[in-house]
């Protein structure tokens, strides 16, 4: 395998994987490293492109990380990218001003005035909208550079031989309309070549895992966790022809499944070409111990607790010495394990420690990388079209009250009833996802001629390309009458509201 031609050094901010994902997509291989692992990465290898990430510090604070003393920022070794605290602290390192104005505080869909003559800017537009978010802003540049860009202040600079740019915006994150051409413009900047496709992925990933399952002292079976979605049937099929019967697919019945997933679950671990799938029905178990639980985090905790349990059962069991998981690259930047991103929500299945060693082969790919793969592993359409659902399921899905068997059929049913009208109505290919909870807060309704004081449901669809921002979508006036008559025909449903939210700064869940 080729050396990485881009390094990214992520100081933090909540988009830097999807840096990496961008530049997957245009076809470049990168490796994403906090500030502290970069001297030694350097000592041994020479990227063509550095990428300096965004960040939540200011270089003003104690303590906010620093460049790493090993990176060359005089532009004759490699090409520099820095992006949003990237540039502040190439402006700050190089001797121009960094400050916090208050009146610049730029948050959200801005527009810019760009100079399109740059190499950097070419076929962009003069005027473009971009996401920003940042406190602090370059306010005199370093010398020898020049703006290339404004806002509300210093929206781009580079440098006179064209090796080092900042750009104050997020050309990573969708909402950076022409986001995806700065980071093409970039790549031809820095004469990187095209060196990534999915058929090298599915075999870098099968040979990753037969050699760390084929240590000697390591043997054993190899247990994975399915759930029938996208990302555990996708690395089913990548891995099931390579450790064929040593391959122990283990599916858990936690009782929070939407309706008829157990079937399709063991329908796409069949069609991923796997051999041995355990289906172990935990439903009462799982119930009995989230219960009572009304804070989300705990709830994950506690899901968390009997998921592991089952699963060391079933190790033990099948005397495995691994156990492999589909965790993608938002779920680890989400539970703040991914460098030195923040915590948002603990993923229920990352971060767990087992007796035995555990991979995550998917850990740096994106949902819609792992539904190509899919793609040429040749699953069914129903797979890799498949919407996300959280491993937790249907349990963060009834809010505000203790969680019961009752309580997640209601929303189990309407789950399907909210699922069955989109169909109707042709809305599936449009939505990314959609979230039906149960409300636990009482209101008053009138049902006939009685009063009835009944909980509220709540239909939350969201459009996202990767998770990590997404928008509510706004179903029409005649799909909003028909959810909300199909739903409140429910005798303890006495109202149904509709969340638009985007994320940031809601989430994509409720909890
Ligand atoms: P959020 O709510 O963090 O969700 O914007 C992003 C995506 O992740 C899913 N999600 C989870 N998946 N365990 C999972 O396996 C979890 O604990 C969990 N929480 C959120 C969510 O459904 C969405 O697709």
């Amino acid at each position: 395998m080729n050396e990485m031609q881009i390094l990214v050094i992520d100081y933090g901010s909540q988009y830097t994987l999807i840096i990496g994902r961008i530049l997957r997509e245009l076809g470049v291989r990168s490796i994403i490293l906090p500030p502290k692992k970069v001297n030694k990465y350097l000592e041994k290898n020479n990227p063509k492109a550095v990428i300096l990430s965004g960040s939540n510090w200011s270089v003003h604070n104690d303590g906010s990380p620093n460049l790493p003393e090993s990176l060359d920022i005089t532009g004759k070794k490699y090409f520099i990218l820095g992006i949003c605290y990237g540039m502040q602290l190439l402006a700050h390192k190089l001797g121009g001003t960094v400050e916090r104005p208050l009146a610049h505080r730029e948050y959200g869909p801005t527009e810019v005035a760009l100079d399109i003559n740059q190499s950097l800017f070419k076929n962009v537009s003069e005027k473009t909208e971009v996401w920003a978010s940042h406190g602090d802003t370059v306010i005199s540049l370093p010398e020898g550079f020049i703006s290339i860009g404004s806002s509300s202040g210093i929206t781009a600079m580079k440098n006179e031989d064209d090796t080092i740019f900042g750009i104050q915006f997020h050309p990573e994150v969708v909402d950076t309309k022409e986001g995806k051409k700065i980071f093409q413009n970039f790549l031809e900047i820095s004469h990187c070549e095209k060196d990534w496709n999915g058929e090298d992925l599915i075999r870098e990933i099968q040979k990753e895992v037969l050699e760390i399952v084929d240590r000697k002292e390591n043997k054993g079976n190899v247990i994975l966790g399915v759930s029938g979605g996208v990302d555990s049937t996708t690395l089913a099929s990548i891995l099931a022809p390579v450790l064929g019967e040593r391959l122990v697919c283990v599916g858990i019945n936690t009782g929070g499944f939407r309706k008829d997933e157990i079937l399709e679950l063991k329908i796409n671990t069949e069609s991923a070409g796997v051999k041995n799938l355990v289906i172990i029905d935990a439903e009462e178990e799982f119930i009995k111990n989230i219960g009572t639980t009304i804070d989300g985090e705990e709830k994950r905790g506690k899901f968390r607790d009997v998921y592991k349990r089952i699963f060391e059962e079933q190790i033990a069991k099948y005397n495995a010495g691994f156990i492999v998981q589909g965790t993608l690259a938002t779920d680890i930047i989400e539970s703040g394990k991914a460098g030195e991103s923040a915590m948002i929500k603990t993923h229920h299945n990352v971060g767990l420690s087992w007796e035995v060693e555990d991979l995550h082969p998917f850990r740096n790919l994106f949902k819609y990388e792992v539904r190509e793969l899919a793609r040429i592993m040749n699953l069914p359409k129903a797979v890799y079209e498949r919407n996300p659902f959280p491993g937790p399921g249907l349990f963060l899905r009834v809010i505000g009250i203790p969680v019961s068997k009752e309580n997640i059929d209601l929303v189990r049913e309407a789950d399907k009833t909210v699922n069955d009208i989109l169909v109707k109505y042709d809305l599936v290919k449009d939505i990314s996802q959609l979230i039906v909870g149960l409300l636990g807060i009482n209101s008053v309704g009138v049902k006939g001629d009685e009063r009835v004081y009944g909980h509220s449901l709540i239909i939350r669809a969201v459009q996202t390309a990767d998770f990590m921002t997404a928008k509510g979508y706004y179903f029409r006036e005649e799909v909003v009458n028909e959810i909300t008559n199909a739903l409140t025909k429910h005798k303890d449903i006495v109202r149904v509201f509709f969340d638009m939210t985007p994320k940031p700064p809601a989430t994509t869940e409720f909890e």
